[in-house]
């Protein structure tokens, strides 16, 4: 608990930290990845390198600093950061680093302006967060070991089953080399994984791409060109190899109720949206499946999807930005506003699930807007850290 002259010095000093947070942490990692090394391996570079991961986190220390004695309002945005850091397998001693680390680099930003009691306050401050993260993430890790076919940390897996689904993805499905079951996981949900390449870790999240089994788990990775764990995977991982995995997370779910289902998803955003339409059908919900591809070689899951048509009242839509000869979408182009509308049944309340990159993300965000759909009935999840969704008005397109 902060006391009383702490959380003043946080809310007197949160202007000037919020207009330097992202200095801040932009400094904050470097000073992070040269004092603990070892800690380097569970982040994204691509995340750093692209602003994202030190974005986020600035976001996150903002809003921290804005809501210091109303802590109940940021309960679902920690929720986010619960499931991505238990995603990571992140563990109480790395917040010593990662506190000791962030302190040094408000100093550095800062300078003169942090006084041994504004470091004092902002100490106890990141302690006070740090201590919610670790209760809740060493819940859900005992939560996730307690389940049928559930474990705690890294699992070895092995490889059973390599699928190609398209030009640029291909599916992985691994089964437990203990050769025990795997705990369900919720459609929508992902992995993490630690794979060992040329003697460097690299962990990633990839979402689970097929209902669950029991006893194994499939992911469907599009190939980054340079990217290093998709081209592993690709190229170098074979059926019998092995990787480590944790336990499935993540709060992109389906939400209950019987509010009609729509997905809309561009490239590799498909993935989750095929467990995410079963599970949907199963629970007798119409679901109603918008994809957006760049043309046919490198759409994938076609059969899988149009299956779904025999369980239950499901209708997709396929558009392509660049059509090849021989493509033979439902609409080409950029996905609008008019053809959402075509997918929306007027009178009846449709929850919206939106997976793609952040423009096209945006643009479908801002259009779903246009039609009516609550805000809150849209759920939308990142291949990387959350960003701000700034409705975007260039069109649509994968
Ligand atoms: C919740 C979640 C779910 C996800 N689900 C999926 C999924 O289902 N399927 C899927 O395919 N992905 C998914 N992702 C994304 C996935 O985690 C990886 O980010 C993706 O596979 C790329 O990783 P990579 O190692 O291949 O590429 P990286 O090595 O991370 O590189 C990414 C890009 O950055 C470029 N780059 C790398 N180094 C440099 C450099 N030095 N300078 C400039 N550019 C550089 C690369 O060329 C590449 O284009 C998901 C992510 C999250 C967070
Ligand atoms: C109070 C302390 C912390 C806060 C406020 C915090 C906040 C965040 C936020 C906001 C994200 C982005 C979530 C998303 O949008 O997906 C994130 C991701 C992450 N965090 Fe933390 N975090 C903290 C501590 C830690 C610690 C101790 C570690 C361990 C090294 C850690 C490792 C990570 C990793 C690896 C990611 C994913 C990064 C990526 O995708 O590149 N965090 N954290």
């Amino acid at each position: 608990m902060l006391t009383q002259a702490q959380t003043d010095i946080i809310k007197a000093t949160a202007p000037v930290v919020a207009e330097h947070a992202v200095e801040i942490t932009s400094t904050f990692y470097p000073i992070l990845f040269e004092k603990f090394p070892e800690v380097r391996a569970v982040f994204n570079q691509s995340h750093q390198r692209g602003g994202t991961q030190p974005q986020a986190l600035a976001n996150a220390i903002i809003a921290y600093a804005s809501n210091i004695d109303r802590l109940d309002a940021l309960k679902p945005a920690l929720r986010c950061i619960v499931e991505k850091h238990v995603s990571l397998n992140i563990t109480p001693d790395q917040y010593k680093a990662v506190g000791s680390s962030l302190m040094e680099a408000i100093g550095r930003v800062l300078g003169d302006a942090v006084t041994p009691d504004v470091a004092d306050a902002w100490g106890a401050a990141y302690w006070q967060l740090a201590d919610i993260l670790i209760a809740a993430e060493d819940s859900e890790y005992s939560r996730k070991a307690a389940l049928p076919g559930g474990w705690r940390g890294a699992r070895r897996m092995r490889l059973v089953e390599k699928t190609p689904e398209s030009a640029v993805i291909t599916s992985f499905r691994f089964a437990p080399a203990d050769g025990g079951p795997v705990m369900d996981f919720l459609p929508g949900q992902y992995l993490g994984v630690r794979l060992s390449i040329d003697g460097e870790t690299v962990h990633r999240n990839y979402s689970l791409s097929d209902s669950p089994d029991g006893r194994t788990y499939r992911i469907s990775v599009k190939r980054e060109p340079g990217g290093v764990a998709s081209n592993f995977l690709h190229n170098r991982l074979a059926v019998g190899g092995e990787i480590d995995v944790y336990p499935p997370a993540g709060e992109f779910v389906l939400q209950p109720g019987e509010a009609d289902v729509l997905l809309v998803t561009a490239g590799v955003g498909q993935t989750p949206a095929l467990p995410l339409a079963r599970q949907a059908l199963a629970d007798g919900r119409r679901v109603r499946y918008l994809h957006a591809a760049l043309n046919g070689t490198v759409h994938a899951f076609r059969g899988s999807v149009e299956g779904l048509a025999q369980a239950g009242d499901f209708r997709q839509v396929i558009c392509y930005s660049e059509p090849q000869p021989g493509d033979r979408p439902d609409a080409t182009g950029f996905v609008t506003p008019a053809l959402l509308a075509g997918l929306l049944e007027p009178g009846r309340r449709t929850d919206a699930y939106v997976v793609g990159p952040k423009p096209f993300m945006a643009c479908v965000l801002g259009a779903l807007k246009e039609l009516g759909v609550p805000q809150d009935r849209v759920f939308y999840e990142f291949f990387g850290p959350g960003e701000a969704l700034v409705q975007e008005t260039p069109p649509m397109r994968a």
